[in-house]
């Protein structure tokens, strides 16, 4: 899989891919994460790619050349399954969306912006519009970073406990159970007997129960949902 990025601000999408299991999948050749600076297809003299909306107002706008020239040059290498971008007004990114890009052959997203992007990048090159949540970030990358985290994450091979993706907290519109480790006791606060049982199955039951008691308490929302992820 192959996950290009379009932005204004590479230097904020070094970090998350270059840690933990997102630096290992890539090392171990099931993505390949392409982060572009939409500054290096601008024509404008000082690099420019922002201006002024035509509407007024505070805040700049990316135009649409430097925009279209990356996605045209990226496009004639290769076919894209999507070409996402990245706004609080697009559908609200969740696990299942996560499921679907993740069996996807190429990917480009495109960063939003403070103020946005010229209209007219999301009408002729975007096919589909994400957004992480009810809340506003100053910029997109965050949201890419999060996407793409998730994304990569789901490829086979890149969790080296295949099953543990599959029993996530969302994979099932359940949270996941609590987990514990050593020591059995600390301070007197004691792990479950259940789970020192040795009983694989009565635990395997244990940990249903509690994903769908905090399901019922913290996310009842979740149990309406059609189960089809
Ligand atoms: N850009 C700014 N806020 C965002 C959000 N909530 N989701 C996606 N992109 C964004």
């Amino acid at each position: 899989m192959r996950i290009d990025i379009l932005t204004v601000l590479p230097e904020l999408l070094e970090s998350p891919f270059n840690h933990s299991i997102i630096k290992r999948a890539q090392q171990k050749g099931l993505v390949t994460l392409c982060v572009h600076n939409i500054r290096d297809y601008t024509t404008y003299k000082h690099r420019q790619v922002d201006d002024y909306a035509f509407s007024g107002g505070a805040g700049m706008v990316l135009m649409i050349e430097p925009i279209a020239n990356a996605i045209v040059k990226l496009k004639s290498e290769r076919n894209y399954d999507e070409i996402i971008y990245t706004s609080p007004d697009g559908e609200k990114f969740n696990q299942k969306t996560a499921n679907t890009l993740s069996i996807q052959e190429n990917l480009l997203i495109l960063c939003g912006h403070y103020k946005g992007v010229d209209h007219r990048v999301r009408e002729h090159f975007i096919t589909r519009e994400l957004s992480i949540g009810d809340y506003v970030l100053t910029g997109g990358e965050l949201a890419a970073a999060v996407i793409t985290d998730c994304i990569v994450r789901l490829i086979p091979g890149a969790i080296s406990d295949e099953q543990s993706a599959l029993t996530d907290s969302f994979q099932d519109n359940l949270l996941a159970p609590p987990v514990y480790t050593r020591p059995a006791e600390y301070n007197g606060w004691k792990v479950p007997d259940i789970l020192l049982s040795g009983n694989t199955d009565e635990i395997e039951k244990w940990m249903m129960e509690q994903s769908i008691e905090r399901t019922k308490k913290f996310r009842p929302d979740l149990l309406n949902e059609e189960n089809d992820l």
